[in-house]
């Protein structure tokens, strides 16, 4: 039996990176999926490649924006209409942003960033916990960063946005525990996903391979990860095997949030 047999997850920002590999990993671990994206292309083919591994598994596509809040109620209502629960959330959309200083950084892209990976994430928990509470059951995984315990040259808007994915982290375990519904939010390093690849595109125009292997140097695992090993960590907490772990970021990021100089 698997670890997530027959249990009902929502994924957002599932049409790439760590939501697609988290879906292929739960749909093998046997859960129903719930998949929300805004874009319709990805998530078209994610449901391919989940049905390449697991092609009995349940699957419903959702098209929306996590950061507009009647999207979200509605692809909560939706999940509801098309399974009757929700017994576990991976809060996962978000976007990175430019790289630039505090004094130069674009307003706009400042507050889109703020809008899907603080307000997304908020909306998400807001029309959820309802649903988890009444059932007395619930799994709660959000997304926020090794940027969200320390902070990252050149992008604070989504260094604020993943500090305070990791405050409401802690605020939803405090308020909601009681209830069964545990909350955790995962903390990755560099794992080698779509957006991570684009970063690296604009820390080295000319070079992306070059910042990549740069950037693995100052890791102690000396390498980026995969997003199969987030994958398996969030499978974890999203399983009723995870009961008693609740308002803690937990980093997967290969050692690199604990050293302090050269590695
Ligand atoms: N990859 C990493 O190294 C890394 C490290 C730390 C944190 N994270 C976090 O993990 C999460 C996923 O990142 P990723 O690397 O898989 O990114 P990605 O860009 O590869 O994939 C993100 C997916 O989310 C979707 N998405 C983005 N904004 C959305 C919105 N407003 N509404 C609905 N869908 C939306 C995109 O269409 C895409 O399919 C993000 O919250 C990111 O900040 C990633």
């Amino acid at each position: 039996m698997g670890r997530l047999e027959n249990k009902v997850i929502v994924i957002t920002g599932a049409g790439m990176g760590l939501g697609l590999a988290t879906a292929v990993e739960a749909a093998k671990q046997g859960a129903r999926l719930s998949l929300v994206d805004y874009n319709a292309e990805a998530l078209a083919k994610a449901v391919k490649t989940i049905k390449e591994s697991t092609p009995d598994t349940a699957v419903i596509t959702l098209v929306a924006d996590v950061s507009d809040e009647t999207k979200v109620k509605e692809y909560v209502n939706k999940t509801l209409e098309a399974y009757g629960t929700i017994d576990g959330f991976y809060n996962n959309a978000g976007i990175e942003g430019k790289q630039a200083s505090i004094e130069t950084y674009d307003l706009e892209i400042f507050k889109k960033v703020i809008d899907i990976n603080l307000m997304g994430v908020y909306y998400g928990l807001r029309y959820v916990i309802p649903v988890m509470k009444k059932n007395n059951y619930g799994r709660i995984v959000n997304v926020a960063s090794v940027g969200g315990i320390r902070g990252v040259m050149n992008q604070t808007p989504y260094v604020a946005s993943k500090h305070a994915v990791s405050g409401m982290t802690k605020n939803a375990a405090l308020e909601y525990s009681r209830y069964g519904i545990t909350t955790n939010a995962i903390a990755p390093g560099a794992i080698l996903t779509p957006m991570v690849a684009e970063a690296f595109k604009q820390v080295n125009p000319a070079d992306p391979k070059a910042a990549e292997t740069e950037y693995a140097q100052a890791n102690p695992s000396k390498r980026l990860g995969q997003p199969e090993e987030v994958a398996k960590v969030v499978v974890f907490l999203l399983s009723e095997d995870a009961s008693y772990v609740s308002g803690q970021t937990i980093a997967i990021d290969g050692g690199e949030s604990n050293s302090y100089g050269n590695v």
